[in-house]
């Protein structure tokens, strides 16, 4: 029969496409309803794939200009900003179109249009209802709003508008040091801009090891950028060429005024439940509007399910991804199931940063006795053959049992690095265990290795 499924998805973003593919391996009937005209959500559109692209780009420009002569490469570089945001568009197009392929191949029953719960087992889309066993919200989130800021995605923009700017601003004003505002303004640095971070913390990427976000914040200022943190900003007003922003100190005292290009907004992200019709069907949100699910993605109301950035945990698209498998493992009656204590974290920059599981400051907090090893990749052969030798290692493990509690990377490719680590903290493996494991040299992965030697006072490269 027509528009009846088993399970209706709402929201493509890396969640609920992951999930509807899942599902549909496992024998059922899926549909997905998505408002935007192509699938991957935030991630592939305004998200995780135009930043890498214009990171990628942008870094290169960057070692052509930085890194280039000292190897013996001679070479006039200089930026053709449209060409640079078209490479952009390529990969999202590469990637939405990827999306397009695998939910046909899949055969998943694509609507197109907002998805409205107007009851259990019963989803609207335009003229379009659908009835549906279980119905799973995967609607993401958006952009955090910023009290007395107004977002016109040309002068002061989100994630989104930086994504999409016409010229490589002169000056930029990034409010918030988390991961997308460190993200972007490296993109902008590389390519020009004059950089200042306002953070109303006393430290940059709240959340990530305070040993790596003090290192990496002056190996961010080598890179050019300016940081005011314990600071917050309380206005701005818009002039033609720039914008002028009133920023304090965040514990009070006099304001200053802060002028710059562009304005970036990037003080996170809020779960987006808007026209879904939540209310009417008695679906539960918790006191962050989150919607509120039990260990099974099951939210108060039998059969209705979520998962991804609009429930509790890291706004990461890998992590709604896990738990889209997870849901439609548990919807088949398998044991579907996400570790949340080994979800890597990772920021793009050049150096990269990466951890998993717990930090210094966690651990202390617990009051756990642990021993931490730590490895500078200035020590590592590859690091100092490709002069990429900023950063290090650190490996925290239980004292007692010497099993691994967390891993911290500040250097090159610490985003592909972090990987062995998650799979050892996946099995329950020891600092002992990583430290024996032969590792091919010459690699970056050697610092890991030595790091996790350094847990027992053994590293042989320091
Ligand atoms: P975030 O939560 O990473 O950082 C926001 C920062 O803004 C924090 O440092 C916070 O203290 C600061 N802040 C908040 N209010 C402020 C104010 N009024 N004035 C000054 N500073 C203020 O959020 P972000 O960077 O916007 O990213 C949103 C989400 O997207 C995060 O959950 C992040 O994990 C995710 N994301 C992940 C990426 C990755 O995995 N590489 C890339 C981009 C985003």
């Amino acid at each position: 029969m027509a528009n009846q499924f088993d399970v209706t998805i709402i929201g493509t973003g890396p969640g609920g496409y992951v999930c509807a593919i899942r599902a549909a391996q496992l024998g059922l009937k899926v549909a997905v309803v998505e408002k935007r005209a192509t699938h991957g959500g935030t991630c592939l559109n305004v998200g995780c794939i135009p930043s890498k692209a214009l990171l990628h780009a942008s870094e290169l420009y960057a070692e052509s200009k930085h890194a280039f002569a000292k190897m013996g490469i001679k070479a006039e570089t200089s930026v053709d900003f449209p060409r640079m945001m078209g490479f952009k568009q390529e990969a999202i197009d590469g990637n939405t179109k990827g999306i397009d392929f695998l939910l046909k191949k899949n055969k998943v029953t694509v609507f197109t249009g907002t998805g409205k719960i107007t009851g259990p087992g019963k989803v609207t889309v335009g003229k379009d209802t659908l009835e549906t066993k279980s119905i799973i919200i995967a609607t993401g989130s958006d952009v955090a709003k910023l009290k007395g800021i107004d977002v016109d995605e040309k002068q002061i923009v989100s994630s989104t508008g930086a994504l999409a700017l016409e010229n490589v601003p002169a000056t930029l004003a990034v409010i918030g040091a988390g991961v997308i505002g460190l993200e972007l303004g490296s993109v902008y640095a590389r390519l020009g801009a004059k950089v200042t971070v306002i953070e109303y913390l006393d430290r940059i990427l709240p959340g990530m090891d305070l040993d790596v976000a003090k290192n990496f914040q002056r190996m961010l200022q080598k890179q050019g950028f300016a940081f005011r943190l314990s600071s917050k900003v309380t206005g701005a007003v818009k002039g033609k060429d720039k914008v002028t922003l009133t920023v304090e100190p965040a514990a009070g005292g006099t304001p200053e005024a802060i002028e710059a290009e562009v304005v970036l907004v990037a003080v996170g992200r809020t779960p987006y439940t808007e026209g879904l019709g939540l209310d009417a069907v008695g679906v539960k949100l918790d006191n962050r509007g989150r919607v509120e699910v039990d260990d099974h993605f099951q939210t108060n109301v039998p059969g209705i399910y979520a998962i991804g950035d609009v429930i509790r945990g890291p706004m990461l698209a890998h992590k709604a991804e896990d738990e889209g498998i997870a849901l439609a493992e548990i919807l088949v009656g398998q044991a579907g199931h996400v570790n949340y204590a080994t979800i890597p974290g990772v920021v793009y920059t050049n150096p990269e940063v990466a951890a998993v599981g717990k930090t210094e400051e966690e651990l202390k907090a617990e009051g756990m006795d642990y021993k931490a090893g730590k490895f500078l990749f200035l020590a590592n052969g590859r690091a100092k053959a490709n002069q990429t030798t900023d950063g290090f290692v650190k490996v925290l493990a239980d004292a007692k049992t010497d099993r691994v509690l967390g891993v911290h990377i500040v250097g090159p490719m610490a985003g592909e690095l972090i990987h062995e680590a998650a799979v050892l903290m996946e099995f329950g493996g020891s600092a002992e265990d990583l430290a024996r494991t032969c590792h091919a040299h010459p690699t970056l992965s050697e610092a890991v290795k030595e790091a996790a030697m350094a847990v027992a006072g053994r590293a042989i490269h320091s």
